[in-house]
């Protein structure tokens, strides 16, 4: 009988260093490069401002900015984070509220709080990119955010707040 050639199954991926900017300071880490940006920011650098719910990039609770632009970072591999920009939830922390934080505040738009730091950093998204949005635009902004205790009327009243119009 001819003897069959043997297989080692590893489940210690490869590894690499990817470096990036994680809110403004250059990082470099050692890592395998199929890890999901989501898992390497949560539980190996224990940033945990950035929540996790359905991880198949419909709930937008895990949205950071790269390059200024919301993705969901459940959808992201370390690996495409090389030499991006990432901007977490943790960045806002030092700073007194921005316009969007505020907002949120003054229209008590959060009940549990585990889906605002996802709409907080889409919507700071799109400020960056678009200076007097309209309450469409705003609304279009935060379509792939779920908010499962609201019931919307406090966030709506935030898009409206930050809109350049009040035309639902
Ligand atoms: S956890 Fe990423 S979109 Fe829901
Ligand atoms: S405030 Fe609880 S999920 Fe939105």
């Amino acid at each position: 009988m001819t003897k069959q050639p043997q297989f080692t199954v590893t489940d210690k991926p490869e590894t690499l260093n990817v470096t990036f900017h994680l809110n403004g300071n250059e990082t470099t880490l050692y890592v395998a490069p199929s890890r999901r940006l989501v898992d390497v920011l949560r539980t190996d650098l224990a940033m945990t401002g950035t929540k996790i719910s359905c991880e198949i990039g419909r709930c937008g609770a895990c949205i950071v900015l790269v390059d200024g632009v919301p993705h969901n970072s459940c959808l992201l591999m370390i690996y495409q984070c090389e030499g991006k920009s990432v901007e977490t939830i943790e960045n806002l922390q030092h700073e007194k509220p921005n316009r969007v934080q505020q907002a949120f505040l003054e229209e008590g738009a959060l009940q549990c709080g585990y889906c605002t730091p996802g709409m907080v950093m889409a919507l700071k998204g799109m400020l960056n990119n678009k200076e007097n949005p309209t309450y469409n635009e705003m609304k279009e902004a935060l379509a792939g955010n779920l908010c499962r205790c609201t019931g919307y009327g406090g966030i709506l009243r935030v898009l409206r707040k930050l809109s350049s119009d009040d035309i639902d």
